[in-house]
């Protein structure tokens, strides 16, 4: 047996992510270590509370309350506690100690992430974060190692496994929204407060942290454009599948032209996807990041999103590499933001529309309906007329081309506004065309 170098493992957070973490750094160490070049020893565990229920059993001794002292003593420290504080002054206080960084905070990352990266590029220790974005899938290493010579120009994600579950469910089901969010919240998919999945708070954090290493620049979380899926209903996932749509929470950012210079653009909104795109056929609880690169091309990366042991896949994964950055020596991973790329505005992004409207079945209503269309600069594509019933109204599905935001905006509220327009029953964006 090879005499590896010995490097020590601080665990903060014993969930259901860390407690796999550890129990696969106990059984699997002498693998880990052929693989790492070093023998990965867990020297504790830091929990708020020694005696709370594990899904675990892991030797009593490894727990500890006492996260500073753990601290202290560790070569790479797993920060797997979540939320803003204690775990960016323990991340804070590791990298100054010497450790290198392994984390799954993507709410950190996405509101301190400058912060955390600065402290470690000044003394050259890496921080790792494979399991902050879609769980188990690879997708930040990809996007930091595998494509740093290419040139990334849009990435489509279905990011969040909680709200894929649900709209899967609406659109297989013809289900409505309130009943398969009861159901995902009875099988453990969604939070009894499901807000930061449904309003797509931890999609945003997610796109920022995608953008900023896609583009190599800053993204703030409040530059990203949030919004949530409780407002899609039966009715509208049945006129996507009518139209060859299906409608899912997605996060986007891309390449952009602004004034002759580059621009990028972060948001997260419900939207139509083809079903023949690759993201449609992403069902249940599961997650995929559709990259597009200049030379690579299209690029897709599937699996699981969340899940305790599928989660701590990726985590074991950056403790190994930075445990072969540890015995190495040199800079760390180091993220490079120097781009400073603005971020542009909801209101200039461009893409294609469908609008449902309920109108006057009348003479001269489609002629009113495409005239503020064509005011607002705002240029069909497609038009699909059905009569809803026999009391004189029609549903107009109305398919535009590529249309600014601020435009479509605007025009949608001279619809709305219109006496021959009952309701605007739905504007979506199109997505993956
Ligand atoms: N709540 C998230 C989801 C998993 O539903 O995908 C953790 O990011």
């Amino acid at each position: 047996m090879i005499d590896y170098r010995r490097l020590r493992i601080a665990l903060l957070g014993a969930g259901a992510v860390g407690s796999q973490v550890a129990r696969l750094l106990i059984e699997q160490r002498a693998e880990l270590a052929d693989r790492a070049g070093a023998d990965l020893e867990l020297i504790g565990i830091a929990v708020r509370n020694l005696d709370a229920p594990r899904d675990v059993d892991l030797p009593k001794e490894l727990y500890t309350t006492d996260a500073e002292s753990l601290i202290h003593g560790a070569d790479i420290v797993v920060e797997l506690i979540g939320g803003i504080e204690p775990a960016r002054s323990l991340i804070l206080e590791s990298i100054n100690s010497g450790a290198d960084i392994v984390t799954a905070n993507k709410a950190l990352l996405a509101t301190h992430g400058s912060e955390i990266y600065d402290a470690a590029e000044q003394v050259g220790a890496s921080v790792s974060y494979e399991a902050a974005v879609a769980g188990a899938i690879p997708i930040i290493r990809p996007l930091r190692d595998s494509l740093a010579g290419d040139r990334v120009t849009r990435i489509t994600g279905i990011v969040n496994g909680t709200t894929n579950y649900i709209l899967d469910r609406m659109d297989s089901e013809g289900a409505d929204f309130a009943e398969v969010l009861a159901d995902a919240q009875r099988l453990g998919y969604a939070e009894a407060d499901p807000t930061a999945d449904v309003e797509a708070y931890d999609a945003a954090q997610k796109a920022a942290i995608l953008a900023s290493l896609a583009f190599h620049t800053t993204v703030p979380l409040d530059s990203v454009h949030r919004e949530g899926i409780t407002s899609i209903d039966a009715a509208m996932i049945e006129s996507a599948r009518h139209a060859g749509f299906v409608i899912k929470l997605v996060a986007v950012t891309e390449l952009l032209q602004n004034d002759g210079h580059d621009a990028i653009s972060v948001r997260v909104y419900p939207a139509l996807v083809p079903r023949t795109h690759p993201l449609a056929s992403v069902h249940g609880a599961n997650n995929a990041v559709f990259v597009e690169a200049e030379a690579a091309g299209p690029l897709m990366f599937y699996g699981a999103g969340a899940g305790g042991v599928q989660t701590a896949s990726a985590v074991l994964g950056d403790i190994v590499s930075a445990a072969r950055r540890h015995i190495a020596g040199g800079v760390g991973t180091g993220e490079s933001t120097r781009a400073n790329l603005p971020i542009l505005e909801i209101g200039a992004v461009t893409t294609r529309y469908q609008i449902t409207l309920e109108v006057t079945d009348q003479p001269g209503v489609l002629a009113t309906v495409a005239g503020i269309l064509s005011d607002g600069g705002v240029s069909v594509a497609t038009v699909e007329q059905t009569v809803v019933d026999g009391a004189g109204t029609a549903r107009l599905v109305i398919g535009t081309h590529t249309a600014r935001e601020e435009d479509l905006s605007s025009t949608a509220q001279r619809l709305a506004a219109s006496d021959v327009v009952t309701r605007v029953a739905s504007v979506l964006r199109v997505e993956g065309e």
